[in-house]
């Protein structure tokens, strides 16, 4: 299993922080965002983690993270000339990963005390061409991507809303997802939404609609740290950690 964490982006719900740090190199307890989800995935046993930065902050990455050595990870860097969505930027990681390598995506910006390690291994159980999403009970799913349960199948997704004005469940999608190399054909299928951005929403309903789109519910906390707000609730969280 490989990781690649998505560390690019402008940050603009936290300017003017992120006018001068990119947002996953903010503070957050202790440490710079980014160490906590390399931490989650070197915990789960995934030891070579691909990041996409953009490149006006490329430098401070390498000059913190190095090779991943000091973390117990291999790190490789790949850079994001501009921002063009979710989507866009895991299509950078196409040279990274092979026909049969499966990976684990994350949203550089979400936070969580979930040990990944039994949702990698329910995900190494299905079959390959197939995806898994993790999702978690929230109070305002209208902020997130949102998923509509499988009718007759309870194991499956049959399509997820994003950002829903009539949110259908009370469940967000988190920015923790599971693929295999079909990702890349699944993003070939996708056209920019209307905000000019190739969608990981729209990735994700390419294997709904195959009814190839599994998922789990995380039990523990987890936050999105996009905002000012869900920014500060990490660093309450997160203080006391030592990685
Ligand atoms: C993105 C995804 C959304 C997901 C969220 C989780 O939203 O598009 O589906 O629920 O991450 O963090 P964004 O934060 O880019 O608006």
């Amino acid at each position: 299993m490989k990781g690649i964490i998505l560390a690019g982006g402008t940050g603009s719900r936290l300017f003017p922080l992120t006018k001068l740090i990119n947002k996953h190199l903010l503070p957050v307890g202790r440490f710079p965002m980014i160490c906590y989800g390399i931490e989650r995935m070197r915990k789960a046993g995934i030891q070579d983690i691909l990041l996409i930065v953009g490149k006006s902050s490329a430098g401070l990455y390498t000059n913190f993270l190095g090779s991943g050595e000091e973390w117990g990870v291999n790190i490789s860097y790949k850079i994001q000339e501009s921002a063009g969505g979710i989507a866009q930027a895991l299509n950078l990681a196409r040279s990274f990963v092979s026909a049969q390598d499966r990976f684990v995506v994350l949203l550089g910006d979400n936070l969580f005390h979930d040990d990944l390690t039994p949702y990698v291994d329910a995900f190494n159980q299905q079959p390959s061409g197939s995806a898994r999403v993790l999702l978690k009970h929230v109070n305002d799913p209208k902020r997130y991507g949102v998923p509509v349960f499988h009718m007759s199948q309870p194991n499956l997704i049959q399509y997820i809303e994003e950002k829903p004005k009539n949110p259908q469940s009370n469940y967000c999608v988190t920015g923790i997802y599971m693929y295999d190399s079909y990702v890349f054909e699944a993003i070939s299928q996708i056209a920019p939404s209307a905000r000019g951005e190739l969608e990981i929403t729209d990735v994700n309903n390419v294997y709904a609609k195959l009814g190839r789109l599994q998922f789990d519910i995380l039990r523990g906390w987890w936050t999105d740290a996009g905002t000012f707000d869900s920014l500060d609730e990490a660093g309450r969280k997160l203080r006391g950690l030592k990685l």
